[in-house]
């Protein structure tokens, strides 16, 4: 029978549908947690060795300014690397310090975040920026505690920024890192439930003289050989230790957690013309999702509701104005992190009021030229995309 991985503390076997696979972890013969350390100088060597020859060249690697590291890590919270870069450089550029983007106000902070998604984190490392600006002159804390402290920076976070910007010895969990972990030990059941034992791994494997380059490589390997759907295990230095390659399990494991369909909402949006060429946009509310940025107005349809009495009956209830509803001008699909919306997005018409911010921060009549300057989240760039095509088409 297969025994249990010598790093792999003893998990609770709940009992449940996960644990077909649970004998993979069972400590078989009594030992303690990490009896067996003889492979953990072998597993710091060959991850190091493979990084030297095959680690990604990426720009916060040539930095030791906490700070950008800090910009990087958050970034790349839910966004790939490639994803990332453009936005990474740009965003250096624009605010290269701490100080310099604790005084940017928050449109233009958001503007710059546009297209990456999640905008809290921009939000959260805006107001992180100012406490260290104010309480630390600008300067980032080096203790895990001050840094997990600030909004948007959790553990994995601050364990990937100490170690790149100081070389502390600091590890990480995000989940790349979950995903080679897992394998490593043959884990019997979704990385989420084991999170106490994957950190004691994580601190477990840290090579304590080279922290920087162990945790990027950590990163690496799981970015691009143990990859979630064809890992590539001949080219990895792990294959001898890994309890998941010895048996084959390395495309069932990490296992999942079985996944309830996402929730959908029917929204009915307006793009209301004024007769003069110009649209009525919103800024909604600070917090929340997609807080801060710009918007075309409208809401959820009701059961029964049509398209266009929910945007009438949205807008009255929003705007305070009277609007006729004309034709569809795009649908769109988005889905967010719970639950997926459809956009039925439709030309409308101002008949009469004075429009009034009841339920968002701000209004404004905008013209196409200038709708560009504001920051609008996805689903709403492809309205703004749709309208544009309409007028080519319409004006030709
Ligand atoms: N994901 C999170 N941090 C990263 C880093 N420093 N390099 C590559 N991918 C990452």
């Amino acid at each position: 029978m297969q025994t249990q991985h010598p790093l792999m503390p003893k998990v609770r076997d709940q009992g449940n549908q996960y644990s077909q696979y649970s004998d993979l972890n069972r400590n078989t013969s009594g030992s303690s947690l990490f009896a067996d350390q003889t492979s953990l100088p072998e597993l710091r060597r060959s991850l190091l060795q493979w990084y030297q020859q095959q680690g990604r060249d990426l720009p916060w690697r040539t930095t030791r300014d906490p700070y950008k590291i800090w910009v990087s890590e958050v970034m790349l919270q839910q966004t790939q690397v490639k994803t990332v870069i453009p936005y990474y450089q740009r965003w250096v550029e624009q605010f290269p310090t701490i100080k310099s983007l604790a005084q940017a106000d928050q449109q233009t902070i958001l503007k710059a975040w546009q297209g990456l998604g999640y905008y809290a984190r921009a939000r959260n490392l805006h107001r992180s920026a100012q406490i260290v600006a104010d309480q630390r002159d600008g300067m980032f804390p080096q203790t895990l505690d001050e840094a997990i402290a600030l909004p948007g920076i959790g553990r994995t976070t601050a364990g990937g920024i100490l170690s790149a910007a100081f070389n502390q010895s600091t590890a990480i969990l995000d989940g790349n890192v979950k995903r080679v972990l897992a394998r490593l030990t043959a884990l019997s059941m979704p990385p989420n439930r084991a999170q106490p034992e994957l950190w004691k791994i994580s601190e477990r494997l840290l090579d304590v003289h080279h922290p920087r380059d162990f945790n990027q490589a950590l990163m690496d390997l799981g970015a691009t050989v143990c990859t979630p759907k064809s890992p590539q295990c001949t080219a990895c230095p792990w294959t001898v230790h890994c309890r998941a390659y010895a048996t084959h399990l390395q495309h069932q494991i990490p296992m999942t957690e079985s996944r309830s369909e996402l929730p959908h909402k029917q929204i009915g949006v307006a793009v209301i013309w004024d007769g003069d060429g110009l649209v009525l946009i919103d800024r909604r509310k600070p917090e929340g999702l997609l807080g801060g940025l710009w918007e075309f107005p409208g809401g959820k349809i009701e059961p029964n509701e049509s398209v266009e009495d929910c945007i009438r009956r949205e807008i009255k209830e929003e705007l305070d104005i009277e609007v006729s509803v004309g034709d569809r001008l795009i649908t769109i699909e988005h889905t967010y992190s719970h639950f997926r919306v459809t956009l039925n997005v439709h030309h409308c018409q101002y008949v009469s009021g004075e429009p009034q911010p009841l339920e968002c921060d701000e209004i404004k009549w905008v013209s196409m030229d200038e709708i560009h300057t504001y920051p609008f989240p996805k689903a709403n760039e492809k309205i703004i995309a749709a309208l544009e095509e309409y007028q080519r088409t319409t004006s030709s």
